[in-house]
């Protein structure tokens, strides 16, 4: 029996995202300051401002990880021969079509297994790619990526790839548990290709999360609709402004909603009513920026070491190549 070339595997949809969304409201708004986990940011419509910011002039990162890759996939895949591509939040998944191309047509890969919280993107990517790459099989799974790493099932020696500086938007703490997650489901022959976006004058960074065309805004803003949506809420988006602005100290991004005025919000959903006051910064996520040591770092923490080291001309970007330490 042959397999099906897609299929798909659900761990975070329906009723428990509602809970765990009730729950991230009651809790971040309940806070002071104020904050929203960036998961919520990724329904269709997140999405699709995702996707619109990664073709935005201001927005560097995409394009330039995308040149990096055209120079470097052969290299990694001659290095790890993987059977599977395994992708960490993996959105649409435009760059590692460079990595799946490299590896499809060197003999080996049979499986890419797209992981993302967002179904209906990986759904549409996973189309394209059967299409685009006749004798590979897709295993879509659907999580989250702080929970259920553990639940995705391996097929033999696999490249695990965390594209975009995704990595970035998690909290020191939470990379520590995500990396150490990450070794977990490796095995001694896997490697992790981590894109990571880097240190650089705060000016270039600050455009790049707040453009001039405002798409980054409405990203932002997009979380207060899905809110609304699912939890029934009011919140009023002309009453909220977007703000980015670069924390020296920690080097990283940091994206708020500014409360326009004094004004309440009703969550029924959640059982919630937020008050916010004029001026008032409620911070919707942060975009961490490394340097190669805080990359190596950040591997040896979690068992693992930077084997391969590949950026642009002018440094603005780069991907690390990670084996498990003993190897
Ligand atoms: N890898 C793509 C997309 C990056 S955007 C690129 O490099 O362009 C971040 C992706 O992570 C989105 O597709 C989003 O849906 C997904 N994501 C965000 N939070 C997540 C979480 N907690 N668990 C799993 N996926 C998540
Ligand atoms: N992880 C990427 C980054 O930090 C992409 C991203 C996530 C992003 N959320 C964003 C980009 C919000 C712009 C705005 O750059």
């Amino acid at each position: 029996m042959t397999a099906p070339p897609l299929t798909l595997e659900f761990h975070a949809l329906g009723q428990g995202t509602r809970q765990a969304l009730i729950d991230d409201v009651r809790a971040g708004l309940g806070r002071q300051p104020k904050e929203l986990p960036p998961r919520w940011f990724y329904d269709e419509r997140g999405s699709e401002l995702f996707e619109l910011i990664t073709e935005l002039p201001e927005y560097y990162q995409t394009r330039t990880e995308a040149a990096i890759l055209r120079q470097c996939a052969s290299d990694v895949v001659q290095r790890v021969q993987p059977r599977s591509i395994l992708e960490l939040g993996a959105g649409a998944s435009t760059k590692t079509r460079l990595l799946i191309e490299a590896a499809h047509s060197s003999g080996e890969l049979r499986w890419f297994q797209p992981f993302d919280v967002s179904d209906a993107i990986v759904q549409r990517a996973a189309r394209d790619l059967l299409r685009d790459f006749p004798g590979l099989t897709i295993h879509a799974v659907i999580g989250d990526f702080k929970e259920h790493l553990d639940r995705i099932p391996r097929f033999g020696r696999q490249l695990v790839v965390f594209l975009g500086s995704t990595i970035g938007n998690f909290f020191p703490d939470e990379r520590r548990s995500f990396l150490s997650a990450v070794r977990q489901l490796m095995g001694p022959e896997d490697a992790f290709l981590l894109g990571v976006d880097l240190v650089k004058d705060p000016l270039v960074l600050e455009a790049a999360y707040d453009d001039a065309q405002g798409v980054t805004a409405q990203f932002n803003l997009n979380v207060l609709s899905v809110i609304n949506r699912e939890l029934q809420a009011d919140f009023d988006l002309g009453s909220f402004r977007h703000v980015a602005c670069y924390d020296r100290e920690n080097q990283w991004i940091e994206m708020h909603l500014r409360s326009l005025g004094n004004q309440i919000v009703h969550i029924p959903g959640a059982g919630f009513t937020a008050e916010f006051k004029e001026g008032e910064l409620m911070r919707t996520e942060i975009s961490a920026k490394f340097t190669r040591q805080r990359v190596d770092e950040s591997f040896a923490q979690a068992g693992l070491r930077t084997e391969a080291w590949y950026t642009d001309r002018e440094e603005r970007f780069a991907l690390a190549l990670a084996v498990p330490e003993e190897r």
